[in-house]
């Protein structure tokens, strides 16, 4: 019998993606989100809009499923989430505890959880050339405010209800993941997408400058979102029930990584620093458990992964712009 599974924000970046793959692998798909994907419609064989910070609503979304791929969440790059702690960490919090004991009631045979380099510790994330993180770095805990905090708890939850349930559950730790068809203006648009929208704009319209939150020398790795898919999947099917770190282990500056779009989008950047929410100095993935448990690590390249996304977010930016032309055209 065909298996059937359950993919929470798959009206989101991650999850759309996760349904397109799980649709080519064969698997029969139920989306769930409160909104409806923005940029294309689900291939999900169900789509059904939901808010699953109600406990009602969880239980309907983890009817009659085998898998559930929880990625729902209350998320947003750097500037959102230490905008938002107490509505950020409310929301996520109810989402997940709903989640996790309705998928159990229901009896899905496992679960899986997103969650983020951001429970990883402040006091080792100090220096832009850190040491790359491992999973058993994350205690003693100090995580990102609000956002980390919550997904650290979720993780103790899942581990839990192994523990105690034998309920399969599974927990990767994402690091900053990036693609097309992803959130790329509005507040919660990450480093990767923020920067290709603005040196989009700038190859559009000729200002050669281009802002970047702090002195740019903040250090990141950046993940390819197919490479992410895959790797999830992969954790699914594995019989790993600890935290594992998803994510690429090549770290760069954020000046690097305009200098890397500017060179795709074929043009010259004036790099302007200004204030704005920085969040740790440095973060990178030690990829050494993920290799050892998976026999396998993320395969696409930071310019090949930025070259595909600067493609489809400049598209995004023309189009915009010549919406606001036709607009202030009709309106002279
Ligand atoms: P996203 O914001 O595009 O997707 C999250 C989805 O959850 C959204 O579509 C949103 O509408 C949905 N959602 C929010 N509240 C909901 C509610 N009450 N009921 C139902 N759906 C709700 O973000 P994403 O980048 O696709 O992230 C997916 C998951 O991966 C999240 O759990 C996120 O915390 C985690 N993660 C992502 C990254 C990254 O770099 N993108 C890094 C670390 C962890
Ligand atoms: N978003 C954004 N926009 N960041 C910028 C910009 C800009 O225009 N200019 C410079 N930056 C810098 C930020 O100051 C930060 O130091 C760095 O780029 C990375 O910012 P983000 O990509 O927004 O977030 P992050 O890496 O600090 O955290 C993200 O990744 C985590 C997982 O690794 C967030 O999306 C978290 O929610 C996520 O869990």
């Amino acid at each position: 019998m065909q298996t059937r599974v359950l993919v929470t924000g798959a009206g989101g970046f991650i999850g759309h993606h996760l349904v397109k793959y799980l649709k080519q692998k064969g698997y029969w798909v139920r989306g769930v989100d409160i909104k409806e994907p923005e940029f294309e419609p689900s291939p999900a064989d169900e789509f059904e809009v939901l808010d699953l910070r109600r406990w009602d609503n969880c239980l309907l979304a983890t009817r009659g499923v085998d898998h559930v791929y929880h990625l729902a969440a209350d998320m947003g790059g750097i500037g959102y989430i230490t905008a938002y702690h107490a509505v950020i960490a409310s929301n996520s919090a109810m989402i997940n505890v709903h989640m996790l004991e309705a998928a159990r009631r229901n009896g899905a045979e496992k679960f899986f959880f997103s969650s983020s380099a951001c429970i990883y510790p402040q006091y080792r994330q100090q220096d832009p050339d850190l040491t790359p993180l491992r999973e058993e770095d994350a205690y003693p805990a100090d995580p990102e405010e609000g956002y980390g905090w919550e997904k650290l708890f979720m993780e103790k939850l899942c581990q839990y209800y192994y523990e105690d349930y034998g309920f399969k559950t599974y927990v990767a730790r994402f690091h900053n993941i990036f693609g097309p068809l992803g959130t790329w203006e509005g507040g919660k648009e990450k480093a990767p997408a923020a920067l290709c929208r603005k040196i989009a704009i700038t190859k559009l319209t000729g200002n050669p400058e281009v802002e970047i939150w702090g002195d740019g020398e903040q250090t990141r790795s950046f993940c390819y979102v197919d490479d992410l898919v895959e790797g999830v999947y992969r954790l699914m099917q594995s019989d790993y029930h600890q935290p594992l770190n998803i994510g690429q282990d090549r770290m760069v500056t954020i000046n690097e990584l305009a200098d890397i779009i500017a060179n795709i989008a074929g043009i010259e950047i004036v790099k302007k620093h200004v204030p704005g929410p920085q969040g740790v100095r440095g973060r990178n993935s030690d990829n050494t458990r993920l290799r050892e448990v998976l026999g396998w690590e993320p395969q696409i390249s930071l310019e090949e992964g930025l070259a595909r996304t600067y493609a489809w977010i400049e598209e995004q930016v023309r189009q915009k712009l010549a919406r606001e032309m036709d607009i202030s055209s009709a309106s002279v």
